[in-house]
């Protein structure tokens, strides 16, 4: 028969065991030397601050729950990216490209721009915007400065190699490209399956390049949701299923090619892991018929500048319109992180592709 510890023991040995390991957990190395972001949105953290568009949030309330306010991220707090680069073990969440002063970008640049897509008209309507070739092209810049500060190819190369790169986008093709009629004129030269197929195969040539300038680790993102945001829902009138129907079927649509896509890249590229990520999570508790923040900013969606916003954010899957609050990302971030569930990741989850 086991000893069996007395409570307080246990409580000894696990304070011990806490302070032992913190020193070391500050010191240790991430999962993977380098993580670089590119998208929309969901993942800017402060790049269009400076742009002249209206997707921009580096206003109050937004950042209420972040410890440096209001920095650029369309949450109150943390984003999905944040909190995965938490769980990688970076000590610092990933810098924009923006400004990037003083920063080291060998540990990776965060590319994403609110309102982008993977077309490079996608968001126009909105001001200005990086859309993902741009997202590419500044990825080009860094590496020479990586370059420069390695001072080797092979040292950089091999950095490369090791590093994520995380790709969510596509949601505003629909959003502010495909549904928005009056301003594009996609949906009258593509049917919905046609517009993911050209969807599709853009990002199969944008990811093709990123594996040229060396990526081998790609985190690939389906589009989420759309129908189901409470903007989309007020401006456009809930279908039965309580969402607008035809929003969530493009993203269906889009998604139905995209994990293919990933599988035909695992195939065909040489030492390349791709993986497919689609993290949901379960919302039970939580509020998703309203947003935590009053609407009204940005073009209709976004948090109505200096508005006070809901008593308890951490009870919200919306914080505006279109964008989930911190409680939800950080729900879906674990989903990607380490699912098991093949249908939110396939191949690999996170975890998995920084072992790979
Ligand atoms: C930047 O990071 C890389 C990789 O983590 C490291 O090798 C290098 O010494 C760092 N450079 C500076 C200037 O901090
Ligand atoms: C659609 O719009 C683009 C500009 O966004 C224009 O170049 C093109 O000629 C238009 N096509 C049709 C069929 O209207
Ligand atoms: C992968 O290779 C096959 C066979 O050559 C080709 O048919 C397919 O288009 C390629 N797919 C991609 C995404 O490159
Ligand atoms: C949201 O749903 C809850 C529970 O079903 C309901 O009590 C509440 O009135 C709804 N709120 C709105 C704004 O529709």
């Amino acid at each position: 028969m086991e000893p069996k510890l007395k409570p307080l023991e246990v409580v000894a040995i696990s304070v011990l065991l806490a302070l032992w390991r913190l020193p070391n957990q500050a010191n240790a190395e991430p999962q993977v030397p380098c993580y670089f972001i590119f998208g929309d949105s969901l993942s800017d953290n402060g790049n269009n601050n400076h742009l002249k568009t209206l997707a921009k949030v580096n206003y109050p309330p937004y950042g209420i729950d972040f410890p440096q306010g209001p920095t650029g991220r369309f949450s109150n707090g943390r984003n999905m990216q944040d909190f995965i680069v938490e769980r990688l073990g970076f000590e610092d969440y990933v810098p924009p490209f923006a400004k990037l002063r003083g920063k080291n970008v060998s540990n990776g640049v965060n590319y994403a721009s609110g309102s982008a897509g993977i077309l490079d008209e996608t968001g126009k309507i909105l001001g200005v915007r990086i859309p993902l070739n741009r997202q590419i092209k500044n990825h080009k810049t860094i590496i020479s400065t990586i370059m420069r500060l390695l001072r080797n190819h092979l040292a950089t190369n091999l950095l490369l190699s090791q590093c994520i790169y995380s790709v969510q986008i596509g949601s505003n093709d629909y959003l502010n490209n495909y549904f928005t009629p009056e301003f594009y004129n996609t949906s009258q030269r593509y049917t919905p399956a046609e517009f993911a197929t050209m969807l599709v195969q853009q990002l199969s040539r944008q990811l093709k390049t990123l594996y040229d300038n060396g990526a081998r680790k790609f985190a690939v993102y389906g589009i989420g949701g759309i129908g189901c945001t409470p903007y989309i829902i007020s401006a456009i009138g809930p279908d039965d299923s309580g969402c607008v129907d035809k929003f969530n079927e493009g993203a269906t649509l889009f998604n139905d090619r995209l994990k293919p896509l990933v599988n035909q890249l695992n195939k065909n590229l040489t030492g390349a892991k791709f993986t497919y990520l689609n993290p949901s999570g379960n919302p039970a508790g939580l509020v998703i018929n309203g947003t935590c923040c009053e609407m009204g900013g940005g073009g209709g969606e976004l948090c109505l500048p200096n508005s006070t916003p809901c008593g308890k954010p951490r009870r919200y899957v919306f914080w505006d319109g279109v964008h989930p609050a911190e409680a939800w990302n950080k729900i879906v971030a674990e989903s990607a992180y380490s699912s098991k569930s093949p249908a939110e990741a396939s191949p690999y989850n996170i975890q998995q592709l920084a072992k790979e």
